[in-house]
């Protein structure tokens, strides 16, 4: 385990990126390999909820949804330990966010391939060309506000291995 403290402080570990590109899997290992605390932003909001994220969208819309993301980011800068947090693909670009940011970054096919054989139901996934343009719109939007472009490609263990050599401390 690594001390918190020789990551020049820098708590909040948020991993961001399109729908099915696996910031769920990298946080939970991510956060092991560093001793932090780990949470996911959907699941989050489910469980508060008591609703699953695709009957939130059904029941009061998206609009109260992206209210409840922008709440518990609110709440997540009050925790006073260090997390990892996964993010719904649409958080970061409805609230704003403070520490270090991650993009995972994946092609357009690999994720609309892991999309259609995901069991989670996404409701802004209805066909591929709607997909596509989101993709297309949100992509440049996460590149720019990461500190970090990483290509998902690689296995969990290794992407959290590169994220954990971008954050130590250089000597
Ligand atoms: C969304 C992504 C989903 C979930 C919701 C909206 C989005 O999370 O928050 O369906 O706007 O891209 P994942 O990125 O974990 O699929």
């Amino acid at each position: 385990m690594l001390d918190p403290l020789s990551f020049n402080k820098i708590y909040k570990i948020w991993l961001i990126g399109f729908m099915g590109c696996g910031k769920s899997t990298l946080g939970a290992v991510l956060a092991k390999a560093l001793g932090y605390k780990f949470l996911d932003t959907d699941l989050q909001i489910s469980a508060q909820e008591g609703f699953s994220v695709a009957q939130i969208f059904k029941e009061k819309g998206e609009h109260y949804f992206r209210d409840l993301e922008k709440s518990l980011v609110a709440q997540i800068e009050q925790v006073p330990s260090p997390l990892v947090i996964a993010t719904g693909g649409g958080l970061p670009l409805h609230a704003p966010l403070q520490g270090t940011i991650i993009h995972l970054h994946l092609d357009f096919e690999s994720l609309y391939i892991r999309l259609l054989n995901d069991p989670n139901p996404r409701p802004l996934f209805k066909d591929k060309e709607s997909l596509f343009t989101l993709y297309q719109q949100r992509a440049p939007l996460y590149e720019r506000m990461a500190a970090l472009n990483l290509d998902a490609q690689g296995t969990p263990k290794d992407l959290a291995l590169q994220i954990m050599g971008f954050l130590a401390p250089k000597a």
